[in-house]
């Protein structure tokens, strides 16, 4: 069966796809590193650090032998860090078993760290030129108004399904720029709310449009609201030095470092509670401010104080290392730590 929507999409795409870096010379180091990044954070957002990125460790072998503070630094900004983590994993791994060059196949792509079927997809058909369909939020948005898919997005059932259609339609030959135009489609005239129909190649064959309901799908199961996790960071100053600890490798923000924190109880005021918490013998010298960040499952308040110290307080993690006020911009650290040290920086000036 031919489909009709993959030639006025191909058509619509000619003309109007995106200037991307890695479009011109799609090679396969480039596009796993694009379409990592991409994932849970907006194209014009990542560019620059793409950029960047692409200049620091320009080869597979580059990432793989690279201390892994400096690629978590190089990643800084753009959150999720198990993203750049396992990128680098994923090059040593490359290196070791593939001789430094990504394996071809969907199965293989699909078993390196980090490398889901969206990535391998994408890597697949962009740079080797396979039959592979890849379907991010945006061409999701496009495949559930166009076939009227009316289960939650989020659904094993509704995610068979998108994967399936966008199987069904791929025009052989051509799964990179198809997969690409479903993506920009949904990124520009395809929108969340008040989609530009009357532009869209493919309004002729859409069935939302045709019932009216193109707001209504994709379908979005009701979220519930993120729990809030109230905390407290203390940063000790002795001269012109502070206390900072490195997290442990896995986890949330895994090898990134923080100023010894604690999470509030109900109750008592948060200061209270870190000096009882960390063993604190004085009272602050500052408040340094609030500070919050939401993270894909809760979302933290972070109260931060500044404190003069000679040594460090019993509470303290053991592993935790002095270090001069100065070198903390190049310590790699999440959005909250961040703050609180550009908060002391201002404090001190
Ligand atoms: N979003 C992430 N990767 C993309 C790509 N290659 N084309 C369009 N949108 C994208």
């Amino acid at each position: 069966m031919k489909s009709p929507i993959a030639e006025p999409l191909l058509r619509w795409y000619a003309s109007r796809q995106r200037s991307l870096p890695w479009r011109a010379r799609p090679r396969p180091y480039a596009v796993w590193v694009a379409e990592i990044m991409a994932q849970q954070t907006r194209l014009e957002s990542m560019l620059p650090y793409y950029r960047r990125w692409m200049r620091r460790f320009p080869t597979i072998r580059s990432l793989a032998e690279a201390d892994e503070q400096a690629v978590l630094a190089a990643w800084e900004g753009l959150g999720y860090y198990s993203r750049a983590r396992n990128l680098r994993r994923a090059a040593q791994i490359v290196l070791r078993e593939h001789g430094g060059r990504l394996p071809r196949s969907l199965e293989s792509l699909q078993s390196l760290p980090g490398i889901g079927a969206y990535t391998a997809g994408a890597i697949a058909s962009l740079s080797f030129g396979l039959d592979a369909p890849a379907v991010d939020g945006n061409a999701i948005r496009v495949l559930a108004r166009l076939f009227d898919v009316d289960a939650p997005a989020g659904s094993s059932a509704a995610q068979k399904r998108f994967w399936q259609l966008a199987a069904e339609h791929l025009p052989p030959g051509r799964a990179a720029e198809y997969n690409q135009a479903l993506m920009d489609l949904g990124a520009s005239l395809c929108s969340p709310r008040r989609p530009r129909c009357n532009e869209c190649p493919l309004a002729e064959v859409c069935q939302a449009r045709e019932l009216g309901i193109q707001e209504l799908r994709p379908v979005r199961a009701a979220r519930k609201a993120a729990p809030l996790r109230r905390m407290a960071a203390a940063v000790l100053r002795r001269g012109a030095q502070v206390l900072v600890a490195r997290r442990p490798a896995e986890g949330l923000l895994g090898g990134l470092w923080e100023f010894p924190n604690l999470e509030l109880q109900d109750g008592l005021p948060a200061e209270a509670q870190l000096r009882a918490g960390l063993g604190l013998a004085s009272p602050p010298a500052h408040g340094l401010g609030e500070f919050t960040h939401a993270y894909s499952h809760f979302r933290v308040e972070l109260a931060a104080f500044l404190y003069a110290e000679d040594a460090a307080p019993p509470g303290v993690s053991p592993d935790a290392v002095w270090v001069d006020i100065a070198e903390l911009g190049e310590l790699p650290m999440g959005k909250l730590d961040r703050g609180v040290a550009n908060a002391l920086r201002d404090a001190l000036e």
